[in-house]
């Protein structure tokens, strides 16, 4: 019975606002996007055609690089701080008020539960006090549609979204429905990434104290002379499935690094000699292994005609994809396999309030999960990019 009403509530509050949707002057249109997700208090308003009118990011990211990792009290404390000021700023920027806003779009899976919370209470107090729906955002569908913001791409297209929490290939069909193809079985690529760059204490220097791990290796890399003195393992070579492993490329690199301070007698917060060039076959062991399973997913794709000849594309997304190493490997194995390659601007595969902005605005184009039986909506630490999808289709 309850389940029934609710359902009911929601295609109610659905058919009201489609209609809603259809009486607003179409210029008028502009959905405010908020992420909390992770270490990132991200706002932005799109309006109905798809462009950006504001846009404001608070980066936790110097602070936790200070403390080794994301401390999830920290993260939310900050998110507490910043949520207001953040989302009035983008708003200021616009020159518009809440009165302005059609709909607030919220990231409310998947994420750490401290950090999805302030974003959803926010959105909450701002739909409540301003008479506004919401539509709920998953993370991963945000980062595997922000490329359609720039550039013409019809579904159904392959992604691949490599980031510091996630490694996956889908295709997406819509916009609310993916099919998952592969995943990483252990971490993620920007999870080691920032892993071995602390233990490489490259942080020690000063062109790399402030930014990201990843990025630290990928500026470390390209000063390498000699990358082929260290070996690494192609993880998961003799399995024909689209999944990734990472651990035992990260055990490997800090295995050598053990090896190399040993013979080096390293002490204390000096790096290795060698840093440039491990740094370097990482980088290349870590995109051998993207390119391998996402050559996989192609064929995968291909023998099952998940994507017509047509549309041979290929999405990249996530942190890691602002990897210009990686980038370029994949256009090289998509000029092989006559995909065309797309990623969004390198600042919007961050995390962003952008990506949520565009993608509630691709929802509200099609009349999905607005919604403003908001007491209903609650967080997901964990939601699976496909199973995610098709409970909301
Ligand atoms: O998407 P994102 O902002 O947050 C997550 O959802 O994880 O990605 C952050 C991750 C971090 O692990 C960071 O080290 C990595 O993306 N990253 C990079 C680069 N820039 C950021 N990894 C490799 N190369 C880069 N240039
Ligand atoms: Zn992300």
């Amino acid at each position: 019975m309850i389940k029934f009403s609710r359902l009911f509530n929601g295609i109610q509050n659905q058919i009201r606002y489609t209609k809603l949707y259809l009486t607003v002057p179409y210029s008028n249109q502009h959905i405010l996007g908020i992420e909390t997700s992770a270490d990132d208090t991200g706002c932005a308003i799109v309006n109905n055609k798809g462009e950006l009118l504001a846009e404001s990011l608070h980066s936790q990211n110097l602070i936790h690089l200070r403390n080794g990792g994301i401390i999830p009290d920290v993260a939310q404390d900050l998110h507490r701080t910043y949520i207001k000021p953040i989302v009035s700023e983008t708003l200021r920027k616009a020159t518009m008020s809440m009165e302005d806003i059609s709909a607030i779009a919220v990231t409310l899976k998947p994420g750490l539960p401290l950090s999805l919370v302030v974003g959803m209470k926010y959105a909450k107090h701002l739909a409540r006090r301003f008479n506004k729906p919401i539509i709920p955002i998953h993370h991963m569908e945000a980062h595997a549609l922000t490329a359609r913001m720039y550039y013409n791409i019809p579904f159904p297209f392959l992604v691949l979204l490599i980031s510091g929490g996630h490694c996956l290939l889908a295709v997406a069909q819509d916009v609310n429905h993916f099919q998952l193809l592969g995943q990483s079985i252990d971490s993620a690529p920007g999870e080691i990434f920032d892993k071995v760059a602390r233990k490489m204490k490259l942080r020690n220097i000063s062109e790399y104290s402030k930014i990201s791990g990843g990025k630290a290796i990928e500026l470390a890399a390209s000063k390498a002379t000699n990358p082929h003195m260290f070996k690494l393992p192609l993880p998961l070579a003799e399995y024909k499935d689209c999944n990734f492993s990472f651990n035992g490329l990260k055990t490997s690199v800090l295995l050598q690094l053990h090896r190399k301070e040993k013979q080096h007698e390293i002490i204390a917060d000096k790096l290795i000699p060698e840093v440039n060039d491990l740094c370097a076959a990482m980088l290349m062991a870590a995109s051998r292994h993207l390119i391998h399973r996402t050559q996989r997913a192609m064929e995968f794709c291909e023998k099952n005609n998940l994507i017509p000849e047509s549309n041979k594309q290929l999405i990249v997304s996530g942190g890691v994809a602002c990897n210009n190493y990686i980038f370029n490997a994949l256009t090289m194995l998509c000029d092989e396999t006559n995909y065309k390659i797309y990623r969004p601007p390198p600042k919007l595969c961050t995390d962003n309030g952008v990506m949520i902005a565009w993608n509630g605005l691709e929802k509200w184009r099609k009349g999905l999960d607005i919604t403003t039986d908001i007491k209903t909506l609650d967080i997901e630490a964990v939601s699976p990019l496909d199973i995610a999808m098709r409970r909301a289709r």
